[in-house]
């Protein structure tokens, strides 16, 4: 199998990282690199598990009646893993209103989408004994795509940060782009689910490259690996995770305006209604 030195190396985390590891690091990190890259191959061959290719995905993109970057407050639940699926008998659910001073517990309990996804993993970092910051992180790493998936991790960053710590604000913000890159030293491998999401020849776009180099070498990279390393790709339907769990630590770490979220008359309250009332037509 060819291997791509430049690739490789970014890969790893630059030049700089490279340079850090050890021999033994170094050739795992070579093996752990092959074998992604194997297993990409052997999913692209003919007759294996067929993963769409970019081209593909592009393909689609007149053939349905909505964006993928939608924000999932806006659309029926879809699926990656059938994308050729007939929709046009799905529906969006009625919202149950909101709380006249909305809380961030109560955005779990009536608005965020995946909620499921954001509690079992903010769990699985508190069992690992992460620190409450980071669980908190974990906990709000995807709220943004209810308003807009495409950029999710820029637009969950925006609408937290007049309440959270600025480790918080970073963690979010640059788990999109370090999910795209392996780190063996944490044992975070490029997730197989993507191949089927983004195409399995999809490389990322330049300014993900770039935010991930700039948050590789930024001393609290290792906030946003975190949430990398405890975001689950595959979720259990069968675990039940209540947000009563981290009431605790949203006290302590997440400043909860007196008016309610939206009515606060921050840059961002604007985004906390359209969230409050995605029903609004204008
Ligand atoms: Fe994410
Ligand atoms: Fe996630």
């Amino acid at each position: 199998m060819d291997v791509d030195r430049k690739e490789l190396i970014a890969g790893l985390g630059g030049e700089a990282a490279v340079k850090s590891m050890d021999h033994e690091a170094r050739a795992d990190a070579l093996e752990d690199f092959l074998s992604s890259r194997l297993d990409a191959a052997i999913a692209a061959r003919p007759g294996a598990k067929a993963f769409p290719t970019v081209a593909e995905h592009e393909n689609r993109v007149d053939r349905r009646g909505y964006r993928r970057g939608v924000g999932r407050l806006f659309l029926h639940e879809h699926s990656n893993k059938n994308p050729d699926a007939d929709e046009s008998k799905l529906r969006v659910p009625r919202l149950a209103p909101m709380p006249a001073k909305p809380t961030l517990v109560d955005f779990f309990n009536y608005r965020f989408t995946p909620a499921a996804h954001l509690l079992q993993s903010a769990a699985l970092a508190k069992r690992r004994g992460t620190s409450e910051e980071i669980i908190l992180a974990c906990l709000l790493h995807d709220a943004g795509q209810g308003l807009m998936k495409t950029d999710h991790g820029y637009w969950g960053a925006q609408i937290i940060e007049p309440y959270v710590s600025q480790r918080v604000v970073f963690a979010v913000k640059y788990h999109q782009a370090l999910r795209f890159y392996p780190d063996p030293s944490v044992g975070y491998e490029y997730p197989e689910s993507y191949f089927q999401t983004f195409g399995v020849d999809y490389v990322p776009l330049p300014h993900i490259k770039a935010a991930y180099e700039y948050a590789r070498n930024h001393k609290w990279y290792m906030e946003a690996r975190l949430v990398t390393t405890n975001d689950l790709y595959s979720f259990d339907p069968s675990v039940q995770v209540s947000v009563d769990e981290f009431t605790d630590i949203i006290g302590r770490h997440f400043k909860q305006p007196k008016e309610g979220l939206g009515y606060d008359n921050t840059p961002v309250s604007h985004m906390w209604r359209t969230m409050i009332n995605p029903d609004a037509p204008l």
